[in-house]
Protein backbone atom coordinates (compact mmCIF):
# COMPACT_ATOMS: atom_id res chain seq x y z
CA UNK A 1 0.00 0.00 0.00
CA UNK A 2 1.68 3.44 -0.91
CA UNK A 3 2.62 5.64 1.80
CA UNK A 4 1.08 8.43 3.37
CA UNK A 5 3.78 10.13 1.33
CA UNK A 6 4.49 8.21 -1.13
CA UNK A 7 6.56 10.56 -3.43
CA UNK A 8 7.08 13.46 -2.36
CA UNK A 9 10.21 15.35 -1.51
CA UNK A 10 10.52 16.72 1.88
CA UNK A 11 12.97 19.10 3.99
CA UNK A 12 13.49 18.60 7.68
CA UNK A 13 15.86 20.87 9.39
CA UNK A 14 16.75 20.06 12.53
CA UNK A 15 17.01 16.75 11.34
CA UNK A 16 20.13 15.45 12.90
CA UNK A 17 17.74 14.90 16.33
CA UNK A 18 14.61 14.97 18.77
CA UNK A 19 11.56 15.73 16.70
CA UNK A 20 13.49 16.34 13.28
CA UNK A 21 15.21 12.99 13.24
CA UNK A 22 11.87 11.16 14.41
CA UNK A 23 10.54 12.89 11.47
CA UNK A 24 12.75 11.59 8.99
CA UNK A 25 12.15 8.40 10.19
CA UNK A 26 8.41 8.20 9.38
CA UNK A 27 8.60 10.31 6.42
CA UNK A 28 11.01 7.57 4.73
CA UNK A 29 8.58 4.83 6.00
CA UNK A 30 5.81 6.27 4.60
CA UNK A 31 7.36 6.92 1.16
CA UNK A 32 9.19 10.29 1.16
CA UNK A 33 12.82 11.20 -0.02
CA UNK A 34 13.71 12.69 2.63
CA UNK A 35 16.79 15.84 3.17
CA UNK A 36 17.77 16.04 6.35
CA UNK A 37 19.08 18.63 6.83
CA UNK A 38 21.41 20.52 9.83
CA UNK A 39 24.58 22.31 11.12
CA UNK A 40 25.91 18.88 13.20
CA UNK A 41 27.04 17.54 10.32
CA UNK A 42 27.72 13.99 12.68
CA UNK A 43 23.89 13.96 13.95
CA UNK A 44 22.30 14.14 10.07
CA UNK A 45 24.94 11.74 9.34
CA UNK A 46 23.69 9.25 11.68
CA UNK A 47 19.91 10.03 11.29
CA UNK A 48 20.36 9.36 7.54
CA UNK A 49 21.57 6.12 8.78
CA UNK A 50 20.00 4.68 10.99
CA UNK A 51 16.73 5.06 8.24
CA UNK A 52 16.32 1.89 6.51
CA UNK A 53 15.95 2.22 2.96
CA UNK A 54 17.76 5.20 2.54
CA UNK A 55 20.06 4.55 0.14
CA UNK A 56 18.72 6.31 -3.19
CA UNK A 57 16.12 8.33 -1.01
CA UNK A 58 17.69 10.36 1.13
CA UNK A 59 20.51 13.30 1.15
CA UNK A 60 22.10 15.11 4.50
CA UNK A 61 22.21 18.92 3.97
CA UNK A 62 24.69 20.51 6.18
CA UNK A 63 23.37 24.06 6.71
CA UNK A 64 22.83 26.68 9.56
CA UNK A 65 19.51 28.24 8.99
CA UNK A 66 20.69 31.40 9.90
CA UNK A 67 22.69 32.10 7.11
CA UNK A 68 20.70 32.59 3.43
CA UNK A 69 23.19 31.74 1.43
CA UNK A 70 23.32 28.10 2.98
CA UNK A 71 19.78 27.42 2.82
CA UNK A 72 19.26 29.00 -0.21
CA UNK A 73 21.73 26.33 -1.02
CA UNK A 74 19.97 23.68 0.47
CA UNK A 75 17.06 24.01 -1.38
CA UNK A 76 18.84 24.36 -4.81
CA UNK A 77 20.40 21.08 -4.06
CA UNK A 78 17.15 19.12 -2.92
CA UNK A 79 15.76 20.29 -5.90
CA UNK A 80 18.50 19.37 -8.34
CA UNK A 81 18.94 15.87 -6.64
CA UNK A 82 14.98 15.07 -6.75
CA UNK A 83 13.45 17.03 -8.78
CA UNK A 84 10.94 19.07 -6.74
CA UNK A 85 10.38 20.39 -3.32
CA UNK A 86 6.81 19.17 -1.66
CA UNK A 87 7.33 19.20 1.91
CA UNK A 88 9.44 22.13 4.61
CA UNK A 89 9.35 20.50 7.96
CA UNK A 90 11.50 23.44 10.25
CA UNK A 91 12.26 22.16 13.29
CA UNK A 92 15.86 23.52 13.90
CA UNK A 93 15.96 25.73 16.72
CA UNK A 94 17.95 26.41 20.07
CA UNK A 95 17.10 26.77 23.31
CA UNK A 96 18.89 29.00 25.84
CA UNK A 97 17.25 29.51 28.88
CA UNK A 98 17.73 32.68 30.15
CA UNK A 99 17.34 35.18 33.34
CA UNK A 100 14.25 37.53 33.59
CA UNK A 101 14.12 39.86 31.09
CA UNK A 102 16.26 43.19 32.12
CA UNK A 103 18.85 40.65 31.94
CA UNK A 104 19.05 39.14 29.40
CA UNK A 105 22.17 39.78 27.51
CA UNK A 106 21.63 40.71 23.71
CA UNK A 107 24.00 38.21 22.01
CA UNK A 108 21.32 35.52 23.59
CA UNK A 109 18.60 37.18 22.37
CA UNK A 110 20.19 37.66 19.30
CA UNK A 111 21.05 34.21 18.55
CA UNK A 112 17.58 33.13 19.46
CA UNK A 113 16.18 35.23 16.90
CA UNK A 114 18.69 34.15 14.19
CA UNK A 115 18.13 30.36 14.37
CA UNK A 116 14.66 30.43 15.66
CA UNK A 117 12.74 33.23 13.49
CA UNK A 118 15.23 34.45 11.00
CA UNK A 119 16.21 31.01 9.69
CA UNK A 120 12.63 29.78 9.57
CA UNK A 121 11.94 32.81 7.65
CA UNK A 122 14.99 32.03 5.43
CA UNK A 123 13.70 28.05 4.58
CA UNK A 124 9.71 29.38 3.97
CA UNK A 125 11.25 32.05 1.81
CA UNK A 126 13.72 29.96 -0.52
CA UNK A 127 11.73 26.77 -0.19
CA UNK A 128 8.08 28.55 -1.76
CA UNK A 129 9.53 29.20 -4.70
CA UNK A 130 10.38 25.82 -5.16
CA UNK A 131 6.95 24.68 -3.98
CA UNK A 132 4.90 27.04 -6.28
CA UNK A 133 6.98 25.76 -9.56
CA UNK A 134 5.25 22.41 -8.78
CA UNK A 135 1.45 24.25 -7.88
CA UNK A 136 1.00 22.60 -4.50
CA UNK A 137 3.58 22.35 -1.35
CA UNK A 138 3.06 21.97 2.47
CA UNK A 139 5.21 23.38 5.43
CA UNK A 140 5.06 22.22 8.97
CA UNK A 141 6.40 24.78 11.68
CA UNK A 142 7.46 23.29 14.95
CA UNK A 143 6.53 26.46 17.65
CA UNK A 144 6.24 25.41 21.26
CA UNK A 145 3.78 25.74 23.79
CA UNK A 146 5.81 28.69 25.17
CA UNK A 147 4.88 30.67 22.35
CA UNK A 148 1.24 30.22 23.23
CA UNK A 149 1.44 30.81 26.71
CA UNK A 150 3.77 32.72 29.63
CA UNK A 151 6.89 30.86 30.54
CA UNK A 152 9.34 31.70 33.29
CA UNK A 153 12.70 30.09 31.48
CA UNK A 154 13.16 32.61 28.34
CA UNK A 155 11.95 35.87 27.57
CA UNK A 156 13.84 35.23 24.04
CA UNK A 157 13.03 31.55 22.83
CA UNK A 158 9.04 31.93 23.87
CA UNK A 159 8.90 35.44 21.83
CA UNK A 160 10.72 33.75 18.90
CA UNK A 161 7.77 30.76 19.07
CA UNK A 162 5.21 33.17 19.03
CA UNK A 163 6.59 35.12 15.90
CA UNK A 164 6.66 31.45 14.39
CA UNK A 165 2.96 30.67 15.27
CA UNK A 166 2.31 34.01 13.40
CA UNK A 167 4.55 33.68 10.45
CA UNK A 168 2.26 30.65 9.36
CA UNK A 169 -0.58 32.33 9.96
CA UNK A 170 0.68 35.31 7.50
CA UNK A 171 2.46 32.75 5.32
CA UNK A 172 -0.92 30.59 5.22
CA UNK A 173 -2.99 34.02 4.06
CA UNK A 174 -0.30 34.91 1.36
CA UNK A 175 -0.01 31.73 -0.45
CA UNK A 176 -3.42 29.41 0.71
CA UNK A 177 -4.61 30.09 -2.66
CA UNK A 178 -1.93 28.94 -4.65
CA UNK A 179 -1.86 25.81 -3.17
CA UNK A 180 0.74 25.51 -0.72
CA UNK A 181 -0.35 24.57 3.12
CA UNK A 182 1.27 26.54 6.22
CA UNK A 183 0.85 25.30 9.43
CA UNK A 184 2.28 25.06 12.70
CA UNK A 185 2.60 23.05 16.11
CA UNK A 186 3.64 23.56 19.31
CA UNK A 187 4.46 20.81 21.42
CA UNK A 188 4.92 21.08 25.28
CA UNK A 189 7.64 18.69 26.52
CA UNK A 190 9.16 15.97 24.46
CA UNK A 191 11.65 13.99 25.84
CA UNK A 192 14.19 14.92 23.27
CA UNK A 193 18.03 16.41 23.76
CA UNK A 194 16.85 19.62 24.08
CA UNK A 195 14.87 19.07 26.81
CA UNK A 196 16.74 16.85 28.61
CA UNK A 197 19.63 19.69 28.01
CA UNK A 198 17.49 22.69 29.09
CA UNK A 199 16.47 20.60 31.79
CA UNK A 200 19.67 20.34 33.43
CA UNK A 201 18.69 17.29 35.65
CA UNK A 202 17.38 13.79 35.98
CA UNK A 203 15.33 14.97 38.49
CA UNK A 204 14.05 18.56 36.99
CA UNK A 205 13.24 15.81 33.98
CA UNK A 206 10.98 13.77 36.27
CA UNK A 207 9.35 16.85 37.56
CA UNK A 208 8.43 17.78 33.57
CA UNK A 209 6.96 14.52 33.58
CA UNK A 210 4.76 14.82 36.46
CA UNK A 211 3.64 18.49 35.22
CA UNK A 212 2.11 16.45 32.26
CA UNK A 213 -1.32 15.19 32.68
CA UNK A 214 -0.53 11.97 31.42
CA UNK A 215 2.36 11.37 33.57
CA UNK A 216 5.03 11.93 31.22
CA UNK A 217 6.33 13.99 28.40
CA UNK A 218 5.49 13.37 24.79
CA UNK A 219 8.54 11.36 22.34
CA UNK A 220 9.36 12.36 19.46
CA UNK A 221 7.46 9.81 17.60
CA UNK A 222 4.29 11.10 18.94
CA UNK A 223 5.11 14.66 17.61
CA UNK A 224 6.23 13.25 14.15
CA UNK A 225 2.68 11.74 13.96
CA UNK A 226 1.06 15.08 13.49
CA UNK A 227 3.83 16.41 11.19
CA UNK A 228 3.11 13.54 8.89
CA UNK A 229 -0.42 13.99 9.10
CA UNK A 230 -0.45 17.73 8.40
CA UNK A 231 2.57 17.07 5.47
CA UNK A 232 0.05 14.75 4.10
CA UNK A 233 -3.22 15.15 1.47
CA UNK A 234 -4.96 13.67 4.32
CA UNK A 235 -4.29 17.55 5.55
CA UNK A 236 -5.51 19.06 2.37
CA UNK A 237 -8.05 21.36 3.83
CA UNK A 238 -6.15 22.67 7.10
CA UNK A 239 -3.81 25.64 6.65
CA UNK A 240 -2.92 28.42 9.06
CA UNK A 241 -3.76 26.19 11.82
CA UNK A 242 -1.55 25.86 15.31
CA UNK A 243 -2.26 22.54 16.56
CA UNK A 244 -1.06 21.79 20.34
CA UNK A 245 0.74 18.74 21.29
CA UNK A 246 0.99 18.45 24.85
CA UNK A 247 -0.97 15.23 26.72
CA UNK A 248 -3.61 17.60 27.78
CA UNK A 249 -1.73 19.94 30.10
CA UNK A 250 -2.85 23.42 28.01
CA UNK A 251 -6.57 21.77 29.08
CA UNK A 252 -5.54 21.54 32.58
CA UNK A 253 -3.12 25.12 32.74
CA UNK A 254 -6.51 27.31 31.21
N1 LIG B 1 11.79 19.00 23.13
C1 LIG B 1 10.81 19.77 23.56
O1 LIG B 1 10.35 19.63 24.71
C2 LIG B 1 10.21 20.80 22.65
C3 LIG B 1 9.04 21.43 23.07
C4 LIG B 1 8.47 22.40 22.26
C5 LIG B 1 9.04 22.71 21.03
N2 LIG B 1 10.19 22.08 20.65
C6 LIG B 1 10.76 22.46 19.35
O2 LIG B 1 10.86 21.30 18.54
C7 LIG B 1 11.92 21.48 17.60
C8 LIG B 1 12.87 20.30 17.69
O3 LIG B 1 13.41 20.30 19.02
P1 LIG B 1 14.13 19.05 19.69
O4 LIG B 1 13.65 19.00 21.08
O5 LIG B 1 14.06 17.88 18.80
O6 LIG B 1 15.62 19.65 19.74
P2 LIG B 1 17.06 19.01 19.49
O7 LIG B 1 18.02 19.94 20.16
O8 LIG B 1 17.08 17.57 19.85
O9 LIG B 1 17.21 19.17 17.91
C9 LIG B 1 17.34 20.42 17.31
C10 LIG B 1 18.25 20.27 16.10
O10 LIG B 1 18.33 21.56 15.46
C11 LIG B 1 19.65 21.74 15.02
N3 LIG B 1 19.96 23.17 14.88
C12 LIG B 1 20.06 24.09 15.86
N4 LIG B 1 20.41 25.28 15.33
C13 LIG B 1 20.52 25.11 13.99
C14 LIG B 1 20.86 25.95 12.91
N5 LIG B 1 21.17 27.25 13.09
N6 LIG B 1 20.86 25.45 11.65
C15 LIG B 1 20.57 24.13 11.46
N7 LIG B 1 20.26 23.27 12.44
C16 LIG B 1 20.24 23.75 13.69
C17 LIG B 1 20.52 21.07 16.10
O11 LIG B 1 21.81 20.76 15.61
C18 LIG B 1 19.68 19.85 16.45
O12 LIG B 1 20.06 18.73 15.67
C19 LIG B 1 12.56 22.82 17.95
O13 LIG B 1 12.01 23.81 17.12
C20 LIG B 1 12.14 23.04 19.39
O14 LIG B 1 12.18 24.39 19.75
C21 LIG B 1 10.79 21.13 21.42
Amino acid sequence: MPGLLQNKVAIVTGGGSGIGRATCHRFLQEGARVVVADRNPAGAEETRELMEGNDDNSAVSVVDVSRSNQVQQMVNDTVSRFGRLDILVNGAAILIRTPPLAEVEDVDWDLTMDTNLKGLFYCCKYAIPAMLANGSGSIVNIASMSGVRGVAYGVPYAVSKAGVIHLSKVASAQYASQGIRVNCIAPGGVDTPQMRGSTASAGTFEERNLEHPMGRVGQPEEIANLITWLSSDQASYVSGSTYVIDGGAWAIAT
